[in-house]
């Protein structure tokens, strides 16, 4: 483990029991207080979205826009929010998937991507995979392409690597921690 990763672990609090009982919460509010570590993964998640050719960094609400903003503004680059369905004002693309129980949707602003962007996914987990490979559908629907993924933490045991490389063509998933 490189003493980024190192930093980035230890300013992650596991909450018992949380949102219900028999889960592990991974809290990253401790990493966002401290001003080295989110500097450290700004930098480097906005190296991975730089290294990938990017012209926009997309975030996932809502822990997404936290870590993904800055990622933007760190490599030059435009921010544009994937929204829950019915935040966005104007003209949209919407995204359907499935949750464990029932289903839920996700939105883009048509007008922020085009055909020549290539587009860095920025959040918080990778858990079962469904969002992130909603947000795809939806920039690909948006003409755009995905330049790839990128996630503080990924929960290795819900297999969303494998749901997203399909998903991916090719283009890479990044995920700074296992846990
Ligand atoms: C969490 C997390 C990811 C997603 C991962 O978001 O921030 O976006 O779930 O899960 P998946 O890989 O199984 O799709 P959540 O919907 O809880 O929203 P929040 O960030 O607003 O809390």
């Amino acid at each position: 483990m490189t003493s980024i990763q190192e930093l980035l672990l230890s300013r992650i609090r596991d909450v018992a029991d949380y949102p219900e009982p028999g889960v592990m919460f991974k809290d990253i509010t401790p990493l966002l207080a401290d001003p080295a570590a989110f500097t450290a993964l700004t930098d480097t998640l906005a190296e991975l979205a730089t290294a990938t050719g990017a012209t926009k960094i997309v975030g996932l609400e809502a822990r997404g826009f936290i870590l993904g903003a800055p990622v933007a503004v760190r490599a030059g680059l435009g921010f544009i929010p994937v929204r829950k369905a019915g935040k966005l004002p104007g003209a949209t693309l919407r995204q359907a998937y499935d949750l464990e129980y029932g289903s839920a949707e996700i939105e883009v602003h048509a007008e922020d991507l085009s055909d020549g962007d290539r587009v860095f996914i920025v959040d918080d987990v990778l858990a079962t995979g469904g969002t992130a490979e909603a947000a795809i559908k939806l920039i690909e629907r948006a003409g755009a392409r995905v330049s790839g993924v990128a996630v503080l933490m990924e929960l290795g045991f819900l297999q969303g690597r494998a749901r997203l490389e399909s998903a991916l063509n090719g283009a890479p998933l990044e995920a700074l921690l296992q846990v």
